[in-house]
C-alpha cells in the first residue's frame, strides 16, 4: 500500500509537471484529488485495512494529499500568468497602426435652418428672445384676446397638461410662438421691442407629410411709436428675399387671426416655378410663408402697452416648411424621425 501510494504521488508531481493550461489542471485534479480521484479512493479504502495498517497509511495519504495540493496551488498560479502573458502577447497593441478617424457630426437641419433665420433677423435689429413650451390657457389664449368659448380656438388643436375644469388656468403645451409677445411686452414695457421669438409648438393632430404634431416656429414682434403695416409688410419682404432668393416677389393677402388687427397672409412668388404654377404651390404659383398683423389693441394692452401711444407688429413663421421648399423636401415626417440618411444630406 505504501509503495503505491509513492508511486502515485511521484506519477502526479510528474503529470502536473505536464499541465499548460487551466483545463489540463482541471483534469488533473479530477484525476486525483477530486471526488473520483486516485488518491481520494485510496484515503476511502484505509478504513478497510487491517487495523495496524490504518495509521500509518492514513497518515501517509493526508501527508501526500497536502503536498499534490500545495503543488496544484503553485501550478495553478503559474499557469494563470503564463495564459495571461500569452493572452497579452496575442492582442497587444500596435501603436504605429492608423487610427480610426472620428466623424464629426453636424447640426440638424432644423437648427441650421433657425440660424439663418436669426442671422436675417439680427441684421434688421430684432434680438432673438425664448419663451417657454408649457404655457397657461390664458397666455396662449386668453390673452391673445381668443376668452374661454372664443370660436377662434378652434384654429388650435391643444395638448391639453391639466384639468381643464379643475384649474383657474389649465397648463397646456403651446399651440403657436405667439404667447411669447405678452410675455416680452410684460418684460420690456415701457421699451421699444424688436425681438424673435423661436421655439417649438405642439398641436394635437394627425401626423401627415404635410403636418407634424410638433413642429417650430418664429414669431416677430416689433412695438413702438409709430409702427406701421408698411414696416411689417417691408420686414417680411426683406427676410423672403434674403432668404429664398433676391427676385423672390412677395404677396399680402387679408386674413384672420384674433390678435391681430388688421391680419394679413404673405405668399412668395412659388420657389420652383417662379409663379407659373406647379406640383409644389398646387398650381396657384405663391406658397404662403406668413401669419402676420398689427398687434390688436387688447394684446397692446394685455402686455402693458397703452394702445393710444403705441402701435406693433407681429408674425409667425415657419421653420421646416421653408426648409423643405428651400430643399425639396417632401414629406416634413422626416425631420424627426431619425433616419440619418436623411439628416447626413444636410451636414
Ligand atoms: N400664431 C399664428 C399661428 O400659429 C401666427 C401668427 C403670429 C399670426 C403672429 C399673426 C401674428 O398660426
Amino acid at each position: 500500500m505504501l509503495e503505491q501510494l509513492a508511486q502515485l504521488e511521484t506519477e502526479a508531481l510528474q503529470s502536473l509537471e505536464e499541465a499548460r493550461t487551466l483545463e489540463d489542471l482541471d483534469r488533473w485534479y479530477h484525476a486525483y484529488l477530486g471526488r473520483k480521484g486516485a488518491l481520494t479512493a485510496i484515503l476511502r479504502s484505509v478504513g478497510s485495512l487491517p487495523p495496524e495498517e490504518r495509521p500509518v497509511v492514513g497518515q501517509r495519504a493526508n501527508e501526500i494529499k497536502q503536498r499534490l495540493e500545495a503543488a496544484y496551488n503553485a501550478r495553478a498560479e503559474g499557469v494563470r500568468q503564463d495564459q495571461l502573458a500569452r493572452e497579452l502577447e496575442a492582442g497587444a497593441l500596435d501603436v504605429t497602426l492608423p487610427g480610426r478617424p472620428v466623424g464629426s457630426g453636424h447640426l440638424h437641419i432644423t437648427t441650421r435652418t433657425l440660424r439663418q433665420i436669426y442671422a436675417i433677423f439680427a441684421e434688421m435689429g430684432f434680438q432673438v428672445y425664448e419663451a417657454r413650451d408649457v404655457e397657461t390657457d390664458e397666455m396662449n389664449f386668453g390673452l391673445l384676446n381668443m376668452p374661454p368659448h372664443h370660436p377662434a380656438r378652434e384654429m388650435w388643436d391643444t395638448f391639453w397638461i391639466s384639468e381643464r375644469a379643475t384649474h383657474a388656468s389649465p397648463l397646456l403645451l403651446r399651440t403657436h410662438t405667439s404667447p411669447g409677445q405678452i410675455r416680452v411686452m410684460r418684460e420690456r414695457y415701457p421699451e421699444p421691442i424688436r425681438v424673435i421669438l423661436p421655439g417649438k409648438c405642439y398641436r394635437y393632430e394627425q401626423i401627415t407629410a404635410r403636418s407634424e404634431h410638433q413642429f417650430f416656429q418664429v414669431e416677430g414682434l416689433a412695438v413702438g411709436r409709430r409702427i406701421t403695416m408698411t414696416d411689417l409688410i417691408g420686414t417680411l419682404t426683406a427676410f423672403a428675399r434674403r432668404f429664398y432668393g433676391a427676385e423672390r416677389r412677395i404677396r399680402i393677402r387679408g386674413s384672420y387671426f384674433p390678435f391681430t388687427e388688421p391680419s394679413i397672409e404673405a405668399d412668395i412668388d412659388c420657389i420652383l416655378c417662379g409663379g407659373k404654377g406647379c406640383r409644389v404651390c398646387k398650381y396657384s404659383g405663391w406658397l404662403e410663408i406668413a401669419g402676420a398683423g398689427m398687434v390688436h389693441p387688447v394684446v397692446l394692452s394685455n402686455g402693458g402697452y397703452n394702445p393710444d401711444e403705441w402701435s406693433g407688429f407681429a408674425f409667425g413663421l415657419g421653420v421646416e416648411r421653408p426648409a423643405m421648399l428651400k430643399y425639396g423636401i417632401d414629406d416634413i415626417r422626416l425631420f424627426y424621425s431619425n433616419d440619418l440618411r436623411f439628416l447626413r444630406q444636410f451636414g
